[in-house]
């Protein structure tokens, strides 16, 4: 069956086991200079970007290069797709060549109607809605740093937009049922369908009215962008709703002694974040951009059988 990951919810808690378990080798492999696992020997990957990217586009380059597989990195503008050619057409097509196919697009539906027609897997590299490659590396990241304690006993803290990084924390504290609380400025909670089930399914997931509230005792403190790339046409209100909702000193006083911050990035330094902040040794986000290179080994050993 092709599985493909277009929410953090398309897989288990024990298939992030698994998966976390192996880019911790593969990690360790690599900075012992075995770099190459080649589980995509002879295989064609395809990435297709209809946003900007540095992180996701040269992490899963260099991954399925890695994996022994050849990357196939398209524009939407370059391809056939800005000029109609349907999904169920693009799909079936481009099964016939590749492995697996990530994309990074506006809407969600894009990748739905895609996966649909699609007899590989289909895996997200942001839309609107989310961003799982992120928070599978983001929590791989955090569990790296926790030794023998537990996931699921832990806080997590998200502070600022309610955007596709805020609804992916929520599916992944609903899935592998760690605490999760969240303040985001009025007008800019995260999507109320996905709060309303993560928070049904683990009651440890919560909106605070103020970040101070939010980060008490978080083991993770983390942010996004206040102005994510679709979101451009309102920068300049945006920029003034936002204001209280910095992580700064002040903040991370409040969080747990041993709190590492994370942020996806790219950032905007002295918006959402401090350079204090950003630059202390609490911050893991540049150890967090690397691991996005193992997690996503990870993740296509996973989800492409092996020939
Ligand atoms: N974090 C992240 O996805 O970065 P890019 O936009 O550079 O891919
Ligand atoms: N929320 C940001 C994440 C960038 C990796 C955006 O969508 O632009």
């Amino acid at each position: 069956m092709t599985r493909s990951y277009i929410t953090f919810r398309d897989l288990s808690r024990e298939e992030y086991q698994e998966i976390f378990h192996r880019a911790a080798q593969l990690k360790k492999d690599r900075r012992a200079g075995r770099y190459l696992h080649p589980h995509l020997a002879g295989r064609s990957v395809g990435m297709i970007f209809n946003k900007n990217s540095t992180r996701t586009r040269v992490s899963f380059e260099g991954a399925i290069n890695e994996l022994g597989g050849h990357p196939v990195v398209l524009a939407v503008k370059d391809t056939q797709m800005s000029r109609g050619e349907p999904p169920s057409h693009t799909a079936r097509v481009l099964s016939r060549y590749l492995a697996g196919l990530v994309i990074r697009t506006y809407e969600e539906k894009e990748l739905a109607d895609l996966a649909a027609w699609a007899s590989i897997p289909i895996i997200n590299g942001l839309t609107n809605q989310q961003h799982p490659c992120q928070v599978l590396t983001d929590i791989f990241t955090l569990l790296e740093t926790l030794g023998q304690a537990r996931l699921e006993d832990q806080l997590v803290a998200w502070i600022g937009d309610g955007h596709n990084m805020a609804n992916t924390w929520l599916e992944a504290a609903a899935v592998l049922g760690f605490g999760l609380h969240l303040a985001c400025p009025s007008g800019y909670e995260p999507d109320r369908a996905i709060f309303q089930r993560a928070h049904s399914d683990n009651p440890r997931v919560k909106l605070f009215g103020s970040p101070k509230e939010a980060v008490k005792g978080a083991r993770a403190v983390n942010t996004d962008v206040f102005v994510s790339m679709d979101q451009q046409a309102e920068a300049a209100q945006r920029l003034k709703d936002f204001q209280g909702y910095q992580v700064n000193s002040e903040i991370m006083a409040l969080a747990s002694p041993q709190a590492i911050f994370l942020h996806c990035l790219p950032a905007h330094v002295g918006e959402e974040v401090t350079e204090e902040v950003l630059e202390s040794p609490a911050s893991l986000v540049f150890e967090e951009a690397e691991n996005r290179l193992h997690a996503q080994k990870a993740l296509l050993e996973f989800l492409i059988p092996r020939l």
